[in-house]
């Protein structure tokens, strides 16, 4: 019998169906799910808060470097995975606002930024029995990853489902809008000098446009066998 990849790296685009796939993988299988983008969601949050500078590098490294990030269970059933705090404050639906969504690619381009949250995203990779999703999981923060996928899809799609999530939780969207977002997104992702967004060499790229959350996961299950 083989056994099934311990770490398993999901990278792609913005609401390319990464998490839901990284959740229902992680259950399937009994390992830890870590969605990485909360991290540099929370620091872009914090700064934000405490009104420094976004392009002000130095600033925001040393921000990254000496906030404590946690995921904890959910403690409330409001429709959260899990708890997020930093610096003891309970910021998980903080880290899901526009103004988030509209600045993280800035701060998360920050090369001190980068050094230091991928740093301790390694350290819990490396524990193995773990899916991680990224950007750069698979090129950059867990290179030795056994099984790498890179999830795509269409930046139309993206924006729908991106829309369909907002209008689920009763909030309001404009789908144009949101569109044009991914895209800036998604430039800003791919474009930067340190760890771009990119499939690593050795990835299963899949194209999500055809295909619905089960079917993504049961084509990645035959990897796992
Ligand atoms: O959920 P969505 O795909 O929209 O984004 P996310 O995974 O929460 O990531 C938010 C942003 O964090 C991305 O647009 C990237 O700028 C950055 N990020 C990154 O640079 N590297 C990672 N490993 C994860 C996220």
């Amino acid at each position: 019998m083989t056994t099934p990849p311990s770490i398993i790296a999901i990278d792609g685009p913005a609401a390319s169906g990464k998490s839901t796939l990284g959740l229902s993988l992680a259950k399937a299988l009994g390992y830890l799910f870590f969605d990485t983008g909360i991290m540099y969601r929370a620091i872009t949050w914090l700064a934000l808060r405490l009104d420094i500078d976004l392009n002000d590098e130095a600033r925001v490294t040393v921000l990254a470097e000496q906030s404590q990030i946690d995921i904890a269970p959910a403690s409330k059933a409001d429709g959260r995975v899990n708890d997020i705090l930093i610096a003891g404050w309970d910021v998980t639906w903080e880290t899901r606002l526009p103004e988030v969504d509209a600045n993280v690619s800035v701060v998360s381009a920050h090369r001190g930024v980068r050094a230091a949250l991928s740093q301790q995203q390694r350290r819990i990779g490396q524990r193995g029995k773990v899916v991680m999703v990224g950007r750069d999981i698979g090129t950059v923060v867990l290179p030795e990853a056994d099984l790498k996928i890179y999830l795509d899809a269409s930046a139309e799609q993206r924006a729908k489902r991106r829309y369909d999530e907002i209008i689920a939780r009763g909030g309001k969207a404009d789908y144009a809008e949101i569109l044009e977002k991914v895209i800036e997104r998604d430039h800003i992702d791919s474009t930067r000098d340190v760890a771009p967004l990119k499939a690593a060499t050795d990835a299963v790229v899949l194209d999500s446009d055809q295909l619905n959350a089960d079917e993504v996961l049961a084509k990645v299950m035959t990897y796992c066998k």
